[in-house]
């Protein structure tokens, strides 16, 4: 990857080589399995399990709450999400035996560490997501689960966000498949469709020159409200959350069906909304969160929002609904989180470029909190 005027912008265009890196390795498509070497818990704790913390901090742990999505809907086990600098400090009700996953692109992350100790301490099994071999939480945590997303230079996270969810969606199958929760046939689909995921992210890349032009449109507007219903809430989170790190705009990411209860008050001609409002139609939940979420836009609209849609290719109605559309390839529900990413992160990188930022080393912030 050469001549990128920034890191962020070359690393969210190697996502889709990190994406192959981290997936390819762990897929036996003969057998129909995903292969995790280095979880190093039995089969048997992970049949007896019976309850999974994810614990992590900023864009970690918004894959965190995109992976509660994947396992409890293919693996069938309660999870719930932390943040690391809240569950290190509240005593946290882990018992002996239930997993702890903690998320962490450096490794070092301070507050991570502390909550990896803390789970330990109270006897639970754990397992590092990380992108860095050898690092801290990676040597002491029981199991790791690699990303191959490359060295993260830019402090924003982007390619190892994107390998993070693509890491907890192979675990969450894995674990499924350990279980026996899913059959055979399904099992096959999601791993083809994991082959196909680097390629549908270099089709949303291509499109880099629309999410540049909208940019340009709004890059003088100082809030922003990003939106998103089920697993595409912990993606509106991040979208927020690059937007406010490289640009310094306030924004903020919502609940798509809560904005009704307080948030659409500040909705209107200078607050614009970014809605996900992708569809799978083989999913009967998708349909109607989408067919929820084109009611949420028409009320947008009313109150005279700025609507700028992220859709699914071949959608005939939204264009008619929202003032902008960025389209996406069709994708299943539990991994189209990683293809809606893609603009959102080259909206945040325009916009702080073309408010003149120094994308790489947003003021304040530091690549990994170690303290
Ligand atoms: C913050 C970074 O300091 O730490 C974020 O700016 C990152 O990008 C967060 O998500 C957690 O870091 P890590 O390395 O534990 O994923």
């Amino acid at each position: 990857m050469t001549n990128f005027p920034h890191y962020m912008i070359r690393e969210i265009f190697e996502q889709p080589q990190g994406l192959r890196a981290t997936i390819a390795p762990r897929l036996d498509v003969n057998q129909g399995r995903v292969r995790l070497d280095d979880v190093r818990i039995g089969a048997a704790e992970l049949r007896s399990l019976r309850r999974i913390h994810i614990v992590a901090s900023g864009t970690s742990r918004h894959a965190g709450m995109a992976g509660q999505f994947m396992i409890e809907e293919l693996a069938g086990v309660q999870v719930d999400v932390d943040y690391a600098s809240e569950f290190e400090y509240r005593s946290p009700l882990v018992r002996p035996g239930e997993l702890t996953i903690l998320i962490t692109q450096s490794g070092e992350t301070g507050d991570t560490t502390g909550a990896l100790r803390e789970a330990k301490r109270k006897g639970s099994h754990t397992i590092a997501i990380s992108n860095v071999e050898g690092s801290t939480i990676a040597r002491e945590a029981d199991g790791v689960i690699y990303t191959h997303a490359g060295p993260e230079i830019s402090i924003a996270s982007t390619k190892a966000f994107t390998a993070q969810i693509a890491a907890l969606f192979l675990f969450a199958l894995y674990l499924a498949q350990v279980r026996e929760a899913i059959p055979e046939d399904r099992a096959r689909y999601y791993i083809h469709e994991l082959q196909r995921l680097p390629g549908k992210t270099e089709a949303v890349l291509k499109r880099a020159a629309e999410c540049e032009a909208l940019a340009q449109a709004y890059c003088k507007f100082d809030n922003f409200m990003f939106v998103g219903r089920a697993i595409h809430y912990p993606i509106a989170m991040d979208g927020a959350l690059k937007l406010k790190e490289v640009s310094y705009i306030h924004a903020e990411g919502y609940p798509t069906g809560e904005t009704k209860h307080g948030p659409i008050a500040l909705i209107d001609e200078h607050l614009p909304v970014v809605v996900i409002a992708t569809c799978d139609r083989s999913d009967a939940g998708s349909r109607l969160r989408y067919e929820k979420n084109l009611e949420n836009i028409a009320g947008y609209k009313k109150q005279q929002g700025r609507v700028i849609a992220i859709a699914t290719e071949g959608d005939s109605q939204i264009a008619a609904r929202a003032d902008h559309v960025v389209f996406i390839p069709d994708a299943p529900e539990l991994l189209s989180p990683i293809l809606e990413m893609v603009p959102l992160q080259l909206f945040a990188y325009y916009v702080a470029v073309k408010r003149g930022l120094d994308v790489d080393r947003p003021r304040n912030l530091v690549k990994s909190v170690t303290e």
